[in-house]
């Protein structure tokens, strides 16, 4: 079941848990945190050292309209003697507004699978990393309580799917010739998909799918958290080009 208090609320510890390295020696330069919720990972981020920290939300969550109301969380939280992070609001299906080769290192965790085109997201991730930059971005996750027909079809990244001639091609074997992106199984979770990312030089990426935006639905038929949770976010479709 999803847990009401801290579904928009993980911190560093939940994100370090996830990948199998210490997201820690990572936490330098520029960072970005895709979809911070109610900003407990960013504000753990600004407690480090010669650190500019970024997030972006499409939503402004519980209160947090701008960044001095994350002061309240801070609180919340007890953390304390940190910079600001700068955060924005807008939907990142629509790419980043940063530009090329700006951050060290993209962080996200329960987020991509809302997002419509999550392809051209994991782009726009590629074209504002720095050359020598790394995304550990948590991908997709599969339902444990039921699994509804049509995520059954694609249980590796079942909100991913990638369509050649209408069969369904794997993420893993689509990603075969991009040495620098592996898909994983999260180290906490066998349902929960990680995506590591480094930039190796600064030349854009270009994964080669088409977004197929009629095939594209969002999963949401229920917000009530009375019945079980399966049906949230978005399975974005593609077909090889
Ligand atoms: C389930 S919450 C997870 C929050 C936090 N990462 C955590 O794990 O506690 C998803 C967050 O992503 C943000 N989000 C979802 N879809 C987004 C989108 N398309 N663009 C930007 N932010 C998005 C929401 O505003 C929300 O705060």
């Amino acid at each position: 079941m999803v847990d009401l208090l801290h579904y928009r609320s993980r911190g560093l510890d939940a994100m370090n848990k996830r990948f199998s390295v210490d997201i820690n020696k990572y936490i330098k330069g520029n960072i970005l945190e895709l979809g911070f919720g109610e900003g407990k990972c960013l504000l753990e981020l600004c407690k480090y050292s010669n650190v500019d920290v970024y997030g972006i939300n499409n939503k402004k969550e519980k209160g947090v309209y701008c960044k001095e109301d994350l002061m309240i969380n801070a609180h919340k939280w007890s953390i304390s003697n940190f910079k600001l992070p700068n955060i924005y609001f807008y939907d990142i299906s629509e790419g980043l507004r940063f530009s090329d080769n700006f951050f060290d290192t993209i962080i996200s965790q329960f987020t991509v699978h809302y997002v419509k085109d999550k392809i051209h997201l994991l782009e726009e991730c590629w074209r504002v990393l720095k050359p020598g930059g790394n995304a550990f971005l948590h991908l997709d996750t599969l339902p444990t309580i039921f699994i509804p027909y049509i995520m059954q079809r694609n249980t590796e990244t079942p909100r991913l799917v990638i369509k050649k001639n209408n069969q369904i091609i794997k993420f893993s074997d689509h990603l075969k010739s991009f040495s620098n992106i592996i898909l994983a199984d999260a180290e906490n979770s066998v349902n929960n998909r990680v995506l590591y990312m480094n930039k190796e030089n600064s030349d854009n990426l270009n994964l080669g799918l088409q977004f197929n935006e009629n095939a594209t639905i969002d999963l949401l038929c229920e917000e009530d958290f009375n019945v079980p949770p399966i049906y949230w976010g978005i399975r974005s479709v593609y077909d090889i080009e």
